[in-house]
């Protein structure tokens, strides 16, 4: 139970990793919080910092998720459905972040790392959605929101109730990180990727 507890902590505490807030101050000497939609996340940091950093951003924030993930796998806790839960503690971290005085970012590539250290299969599927409506609503905010739905729906046809408990979880707390994404989108004035086809039509 004490190794449980440990690594249940460590899990929130990867999750946690403020790399956006670092990758702004270190290289940048900009506190993205200051900027754009003031988000610490990928989207961001590529609107303000560019796609290197963006990348960067990126890269770190998803498999802070994976390799949370698989921590009852590398320390052979011995249930798959643990994973769950250890993915849940740092996408947790990432969004109530210990180093951001518990705040921090809209929780969608830790999501997304976190689908990657569950099920290759399940995180096929779910990127099969995101990435044509990226391009379709030229929209990240809109994307993961309607992304975050497709997946609770999609989680059904794996009969695993615990992946559609956690599901409905991000559901509910990615609807909620994008409060402010949500009103700029119904009021038309949400930021658009400079590679939708609303850049083509
Ligand atoms: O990854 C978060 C994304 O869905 C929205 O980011 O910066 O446009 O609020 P942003």
């Amino acid at each position: 139970a004490i190794k449980f507890a440990l690594l249940l902590i460590l899990a929130y505490l990867i999750g946690s990793f403020p790399t956006g807030v670092l990758v702004g101050k270190i290289f940048y000497h900009k506190d993205i919080r200051d900027y754009g939609s003031h988000n610490i996340g990928t989207t961001n940091t590529f609107r303000v910092l560019g796609p290197k950093a963006g990348t960067i951003v990126f890269l770190v924030d998803f498999f802070k998720g994976t390799l949370a993930t698989c921590l009852p796998m590398i320390f052979q806790l011995g249930r798959h459905d643990l994973c769950l839960v250890f993915g849940a503690a740092a996408i947790f971290g990432h969004a109530f972040s210990i180093f951001l005085k518990f705040k921090g970012g809209k929780a969608v590539a830790t999501t997304a790392g976190f689908l990657l250290g569950y099920n290759v299969h399940f995180f096929l599927l779910c990127a099969s959605y995101f990435i044509p409506l990226l391009f379709i609503t030229s929209m990240v905010s809109a994307t993961s929101l309607i992304s975050v739905v497709l997946i609770f729906i999609s989680s059904f046809f794996y009969h695993d109730c615990f992946l559609t408990v956690m599901a409905g979880l991000l559901v509910c707390l990615i609807w909620w990180s994008h409060r402010s994404n949500i009103k700029r989108i119904l009021s038309g004035n949400e930021n658009l990727v400079p590679f939708g086809i609303v850049y083509w039509v």
